[in-house]
C-alpha cells in the first residue's frame, strides 16, 4: 500500500539530524536545519498537523574526545554547546517545536525502554569481539579514539565511520591499520564481550521498508546495496564512561553506543512537545506508534498502515545508513512506527572547495550574523541554491549576487513598488476585485506549493514567492499604472489591486523560507495578527483597505563589504594552511629521522593458490581524464581506457598527485574489483598504487592497453 499524499489527516513529525554538542555551528551544519524548518513550516501552512523536533547529541566519542582536549567533564562541555545551539537556531529563525538533548531524563528512560524491548524480543545477543586498545594508556579505543583505513574503500577513516571516503559505518575492530588518537601509537586488539542488535532479524522487513520509503533518491537507493547479503550485527555497547547505561544485567559497566540513544531523541523530543502542549493538541504516540500502541509479533504486517502518523527525517547524506538501515530496524525491534520519508541533503562547500574546519575554510553561523546580514537571506540562499541532494557552494560573491538580484531586485522591489503606489494613491488596497488573470497566477503558485510539498521539493518551495514576484514585475511593467492614474483611473486601480494581492500571496508563500521577512511584509499590508496563523487560502483573500507607507524589505549587499569578507576568509585559510604546513614539516622531519627504524609491513604468511591468482583480473590502462570530486578532498574521478572499454574509477589520488598531469599516465587496474559508489560516483575498478604516497603502478614497456597482468 502506498502512502497517502501529504498533507494527510494524521499528525506528522519533521526531524533534523542531531548536532553533536561539541563545537560551533557553521553554514554546512545549518543547511539541514534550514531545510527542516522550511519543510515543517510549509507542511503546517498546507494544513498538516506537524511537530518540528530535534535535540543535541550529547554522548559518544565526538563529545568525549573534544571535552578531554579542553580538560572538562563531557557533561558540562556538551551542555555548554547545547545552550549555544539553542541561541543560534533562534537567531536563524529555526523554530523547533521542541529542542531537547540526548542526556535528559526523557531520552535516558526511552532509550533504555527501547533496548529492554529488543532484549525481551530476543533481538540482542552477546559476543566476544576484538576491540582496539592503546597499550601505553591501557585503555580501549572506541570510535573516534582510533583512526585507520576503511576496509571498504581504502580511504582514511575514523573508528566507526568512513568520513573521508564511502561514508559507511564501521563496526568495532573493522578498521585497518588502527592508530590510537590519544598517543599516536599503533593500536592493539583485545577481546571484550559486547552486546549486539541482530540486524539480520530485520532483513526482509528492511527490503519492504526501502520499497515504501519516500524522500530523496540517495536515501532510497544507496541502502539497497548495504542490505544485500546477510546483515551484520550492530554493536550497541561501548566500554566508556560517558553515555547512557546499558540496561541489561551485565556486570561490566558498558554504555550504549551513541547511535542508539541519538535517534531515539527524535521520539523523546516529540514526547516532550506532546507533554508540554497536551496530547489533545499533539499526540506523540499517534505518530510514533501504530494505533497508539507498540506492536510486536506476526500480526504486525510488513506494510505501511494508515493507523500511524507521518515521520519525516531530514539529514546530511553522510548518515543515510544510520537512518535507512539501523534506525528502522531499531524502531521495528521495539514495536514502533517507521519513517515515511528520509531527505538526505548534499554538503556545503566554500568558494568552490570542500568546507574544512581544520583548514578554517568555513563560514561560521555567528560570523554570518556578525557580518550584519539578515538570517532569512542565508535561509533563502541555502534552501534554493541547489536541489536537496546536491552539494551547494557558498561564496560571498554569489551570496551578494543572488540577494541583490533575486531578493532586492525582484521580490523586494516588486512588493515595495506595489505597496508604495497603492498607499500613496489609494491609502491602501484599491476597492476593486482581483482580476481573473492574477487570481489564476496565484492559484497556479498555490498549486506549485502543494505539489512541491508532495514531492519533498524544498528548493521549489523556497523559490515560489520569488517566481510569483517576477510575474508581478512583468505585470506592472507591462501595464504601467503610473501612466494610467489620471486618464484611466479604473484600469490603474485594477492593476494596483492585483499587485497588492500578489504581494499578499508572496508573503504567504515566502513564509516557510523567510519567516521574518514574510512577517514584515504582512505588517506592511496592514494585516492583523501573525502570518504564522495565515493559511494558503489567505493568499486569495482581500488585503486590508488601508495601510501605512511600506519600508523596503531587503537591503543591497555592497561590493566593498563582499570584498572585505572575502579577504578575511582568504587570510584565515592561508594562516591555517601555513600552520598545517609547519606541522606537516615537523612531522616529516620526525618521520624522516625515524624512517630507518620503521619496518616495512611483514610479508603475508597466508599463500593463495594459482587458481585464486587467476581470479584477479589486472589490466594495463591509461588515464584519459582526471577530475576532482566535489566535496571529497582526496578523491578523483578518472576515466581509464582499458583497451576494450573505458571505465570510470574513483581513486584517492587528489592530494598525492598533480591532477593536471595524470591524463596520459599508464596504470594497472584491478578490473574485477567489486563496484562501489563514492560521493555519488560509481567506481568500476581500482587503480593500483604502492604505499602512503600512492606511487602508481605502470608498465616497463608498451604492452597494449587492456593486456592482462599475469
Ligand atoms: O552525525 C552526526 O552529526 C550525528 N550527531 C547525527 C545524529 S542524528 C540521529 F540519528 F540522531
Ligand atoms: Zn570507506
Amino acid at each position: 500500500m502506498n502512502h497517502e499524499q501529504l498533507p494527510t489527516e494524521r499528525p506528522a513529525v519533521v526531524t533534523c539530524g542531531l548536532p553533536y554538542a561539541n563545537g560551533n555551528l557553521h553554514v554546512g551544519h545549518l543547511r539541514t536545519y534550514v531545510d527542516g524548518d522550511l519543510f515543517s513550516r510549509a507542511l503546517k501552512r498546507a494544513g498538516q498537523e506537524t511537530a518540528f523536533v530535534c535535540g543535541s547529541d550529547m554522548h559518544g566519542t565526538p563529545v568525549a574526545v573534544n571535552a578531554a582536549k579542553e580538560g572538562v567533564e563531557p557533561k558540562d562541555f556538551a551542555l555548554r554547546h547545547h545552550e549555544q545551539y539553542i541561541e543560534r537556531f533562534e537567531q536563524f529563525n529555526i523554530g523547533f517545536d521542541n529542542y531537547g538533548h540526548t542526556h535528559d531524563e526523557t531520552n535516558t528512560e526511552l532509550t533504555q525502554s527501547f533496548v529492554k524491548s529488543w532484549i525481551d524480543n530476543d533481538h540482542v545477543h552477546e559476543k566476544e569481539i576484538a576491540v582496539a586498545w592503546d597499550a601505553e594508556e591501557d585503555q580501549p579505543l572506541p570510535d573516534r579514539y582510533v583512526e585507520g583505513t576503511c576496509p571498504y574503500c581504502g580511504e582514511h577513516a575514523r573508528g566507526d565511520e568512513c568520513d573521508d571516503g564511502c561514508q559507511r559505518h564501521l563496526e568495532p575492530g573493522e578498521i585497518e591499520d588502527p592508530v590510537s588518537t590519544i598517543t599516536g601509537n599503533s593500536a592493539e586488539y583485545r577481546k571484550q564481550p559486547h552486546k549486539f542488535l541482530k540486524l539480520a532479524d530485520f532483513q526482509t522487513y528492511l527490503q519492504g521498508f526501502l520499497n515504501r520509503l519516500e524522500g530523496t533518491d540517495n536515501a532510497k537507493n544507496q541502502p539497497r546495496e548495504w542490505i544485500e547479503g546477510e546483515l551484520e550485527d550492530l554493536c550497541i555497547t561501548r566500554d566508556m564512561d560517558w553515555g547512557i547505561d546499558y540496561p541489561g544485567e551485565s556486570e561490566e559497566e558498558l554504555v550504549l553506543y551513541v547511535w542508539v540513544d541519538a535517534p531515539i531523541e527524535y521520539v523523546s523530543s516529540t514526547k516532550q512537545y506532546s507533554e508540554r502542549v497536551g496530547t489533545d493538541t499533539y499526540d506523540w504516540e499517534a505518530v510514533w506508534k501504530v494505533n497508539g500502541e507498540t506492536q510486536h509479533g506476526t500480526e504486525w504486517k510488513d506494510e505501511w498502515t494508515d493507523e500511524t502518523g507521518e515521520i519525516i527525517h531530514i539529514i546530511g547524506r553522510d548518515i543515510i545508513q544510520h537512518h535507512c538501515v539501523f534506525w528502522p530496524a531499531m524502531l521495528r525491534g521495539a514495536g514502533y512506527n517507521e519513517p515515511r520519508a528520509v531527505l538526505a541533503t548534499g554538503f556545503v562547500g566554500i568558494d568552490g572547495k570542500a568546507l574544512s574546519t581544520s583548514r578554517n575554510r568555513a563560514i561560521w553561523a555567528k560570523e554570518y550574523l556578525d557580518a550584519g546580514f539578515h538570517p532569512d537571506l542565508f535561509r533563502y540562499y541555502i534552501a534554493t541554491g541547489s536541489d536537496l541532494e546536491n552539494d551547494i557552494d557558498f561564496s560571498w560573491d554569489r551570496f551578494a549576487e543572488r540577494v541583490n538580484g533575486e531578493l532586492v531586485g525582484n521580490l523586494g522591489n516588486f512588493c515595495y513598488r506595489a505597496l508604495l503606489f497603492a498607499q500613496r494613491n489609494y491609502g491602501g488596497t484599491p476597492d476593486v476585485e482581483t482580476s481573473k488573470e492574477i487570481q489564476d497566477e496565484i492559484e497556479t503558485a498555490l498549486e506549485a506549493f502543494r505539489s512541491a510539498i508532495r514531492d519533498y521539493d524544498i528548493r521549489a518551495i523556497g523559490n515560489i514567492a520569488v517566481e510569483l514576484a517576477a510575474v508581478g514585475n512583468e505585470y506592472i511593467q507591462r501595464n504601467e499604472p503610473w501612466n494610467l492614474v489620471d486618464d484611466e483611473p479604473d484600469t490603474a486601480a485594477q492593476v494596483i489591486r492585483d499587485c497588492v494581492q500578489l504581494s499578499k500571496a508572496c508573503a504567504v508563500l515566502m513564509q516557510p523560507v523567510m519567516p521574518e521577512k514574510a512577517e514584515s511584509l504582512w505588517n506592511s499590508l496592514g494585516e492583523d495578527g501573525s502570518i504564522v496563523e495565515a493559511t494558503l487560502g489567505d493568499a486569495l483573500e482581500a488585503p486590508p483597505a488601508e495601510f501605512d507607507e511600506p519600508t523596503e524589505l531587503f537591503t543591497k549587499v555592497e561590493s566593498d563589504h563582499v570584498e572585505s569578507l572575502n579577504e578575511e576568509l582568504r587570510a584565515r585559510v592561508e594562516a591555517a594552511e601555513a600552520d598545517e604546513r609547519a606541522t606537516d614539516g615537523d612531522e616529516q622531519s620526525r618521520e624522516e629521522s625515524e624512517s630507518a627504524t620503521v619496518d616495512i609491513e611483514p610479508l603475508e604468511d597466508e599463500r593463495i593458490s594459482f587458481d585464486e591468482f587467476q581470479g584477479i583480473d589486472m589490466r594495463v590502462g591509461e588515464i584519459l581524464e582526471a577530475e576532482p570530486i566535489e566535496g571529497a578532498d582526496k578523491l578523483l574521478r578518472l576515466d581509464v581506457d582499458l583497451g576494450v572499454e573505458t571505465r570510470q574509477v574513483v581513486a584517492g589520488l587528489r592530494e598525492l598527485h598533480d591532477v593536471e598531469t595524470l591524463a596520459g599516465t599508464r596504470v594497472i587496474v584491478l578490473a574485477n574489483m567489486e563496484k562501489a559508489e563514492l560521493f555519488g560516483h560509481e567506481s568500476n575498478g581500482m587503480v593500483l598504487a604502492a604505499g602512503e604516497e600512492a606511487d602508481l603502478l605502470t608498465t616497463y614497456e608498451n604492452a597494449p592497453l587492456g593486456t592482462r597482468v599475469r
